[in-house]
């Protein structure tokens, strides 16, 4: 993977080649260090043309989307509220938008004040902003492991270190947790937070079980570390199901990380934290300072479609393409994935995550898949300690239920060249080094 050098590194150029070509090199903050793109970006290139079918991305499907209605929206907002809505706003966000994000939390039990709700651009912005606050280079972030790709992308870049805890099929690991936390005492270092995805996880697919999460909470609060609840999937549970939110138990010790990318549009860029009181001042300060203020017009639309439009009867209908493409992927992951490989059998969300035979590096695999007409997410992008080589993350979100099934007997086909290789050469080496990648919507 190719890394930016340190500020003021003077290799010779000759083993350096690469770094010639970036006459700044020496003025990078030494912070740039942990931002290292995708080498696999060059292959959603390719991944991306017609005859791939991609299970790499995580795209919302936008296909149930009322078009017609938004336009009728975005052009009502501009003619009746414009001057407003392409003003400059404040940096909390609009107000009416902040009193409708809280009745949505309330479908999740959680009680909150308008106030203590910040907007922001997207969930993403959030986790900048949150590590920003909390977090000083060697400090200690606490994530699943495997955890989302943008997520470590914002820890790297604030040089905090992450440290990974197991999940198993109920989510995080109780046990796992407290062990990860007693170690990263002993050694003396600084454990500023719990960066969690309770609910229909980003990669792994699985759900942190009801009876955890008091647990959760309980050994976080023991040990003086803040949570941060990352929960755009919440909503999407294909039976409808919707848990209690780890912030309606702990609304002291939890920072809430909501989104309307997955429930409505992504590309309209609104999100929010919801954060206890004493946090939320010096958070307005850090969105003031990144962004001025989100934008305007995104959120009065975004507001005017919750009052208009039937948005729970839009969430049912993602629901249902979302839970007839789960069922398509796991039952051709079923009919066709060689003996020796697992997944995740998610109850809502987006992603299944797949482990394979031993022996198998699925990032080295990936530019076979791609020749093959298939790609996906290598399982190393969703750890920070290089771990998930015999990983990896299928989205079922986008394509067609015959694309899934077609994709998923292209991947096998893969796989079973590969298990012919390992065991006619043994392990199928990573050639390429691994380490969190920064996010892009593709990886997203
Ligand atoms: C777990 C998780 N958190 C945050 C995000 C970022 O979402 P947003 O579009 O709200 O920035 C994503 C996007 O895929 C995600 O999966």
């Amino acid at each position: 993977m190719a890394r930016h050098g340190q500020a003021g590194d003077t290799a010779p150029a000759t083993e350096q080649a690469p770094r010639k070509l970036d006459p700044h090199l020496d003025r990078y903050a030494a912070r740039t260090e942990g931002m290292t793109a995708s080498e696999i970006r060059a292959l959603f290139a390719v991944a991306s043309r017609p005859e791939v079918v991609s299970l790499a991305g995580g795209m919302p499907n936008l296909a149930a989307l009322p078009l017609e209605s938004l336009a009728t929206q975005l052009s009502d907002t501009i003619a009746e509220d414009g001057q407003v809505a392409l003003q400059y706003g404040s940096a909390h966000g609009v107000p009416k938008l902040r009193e409708q994000i809280c009745e949505i939390m309330a479908l999740e039990n959680i009680q909150a004040h308008p106030d203590d709700v910040v907007i922001t651009v997207g969930s993403q912005m959030g986790l900048d902003m949150v590590t920003r606050l909390f977090c000083d280079p060697g400090d200690v972030v606490i994530a699943e492991g495997p955890s989302y790709v943008g997520a470590l992308g914002s820890f790297t870049a604030y040089q905090a270190e992450v440290v990974h805890v197991e999940m198993d099929d109920d989510g995080l690991v109780p046990s796992r947790l407290e062990e990860a936390l007693t170690q990263t005492a002993k050694q003396g270092k600084r454990v500023k937070f719990l960066y969690t995805i309770p609910n229909f996880h980003n990669p792994a697919g699985v759900t942190l079980a009801v009876s955890r999460r008091e647990q959760v909470l309980e050994i976080c609060r023991r040990h003086g570390v803040l949570v941060i609840e990352d929960n755009p999937y919440g909503l999407l549970g294909f039976d409808g199901q919707v848990y209690q939110a780890l912030r309606a138990t702990d609304p002291d010790n939890v920072v809430y990380l909501g989104s309307f990318s997955k429930t409505f549009a992504s590309g309209i860029r609104v999100g929010w934290v919801l954060a206890p009181h004493a946090v939320r001042e010096k958070l307005v300060l850090a969105a003031e300072s990144a962004t001025l203020c989100p934008p305007t017009l995104n959120q009065l639309l975004v507001s005017r479609y919750l009052s208009t439009h039937d948005w729970m009867g839009q969430i049912k209908k993602f629901r249902e393409i979302y839970r007839e493409r789960r069922d398509a992927i796991i039952s051709a992951l079923e009919q066709h994935m060689p003996p020796g490989c697992s997944w995740t059998h998610p109850d809502g969300g987006f992603y299944v995550w797949v482990t394979v035979p031993e022996g198998v590096d699925t990032k080295a695999m990936l530019p076979r898949a791609v020749t093959a007409r298939v790609a996906y997410a290598s399982g190393t992008g969703f750890y920070a300690d290089g771990l998930g080589s015999r990983q990896m993350r299928l989205s079922y979100c986008y394509p067609t239920p015959e694309r899934l099934k077609e994709g998923v007997r292209r991947l096998a086909g893969v796989l079973e060249s590969e298990l012919e290789l390992v065991q006619t050469f043994g392990t199928v080496h990573n050639r390429l080094t691994s380490g969190p990648e920064s996010p892009s919507p593709d990886t997203a």
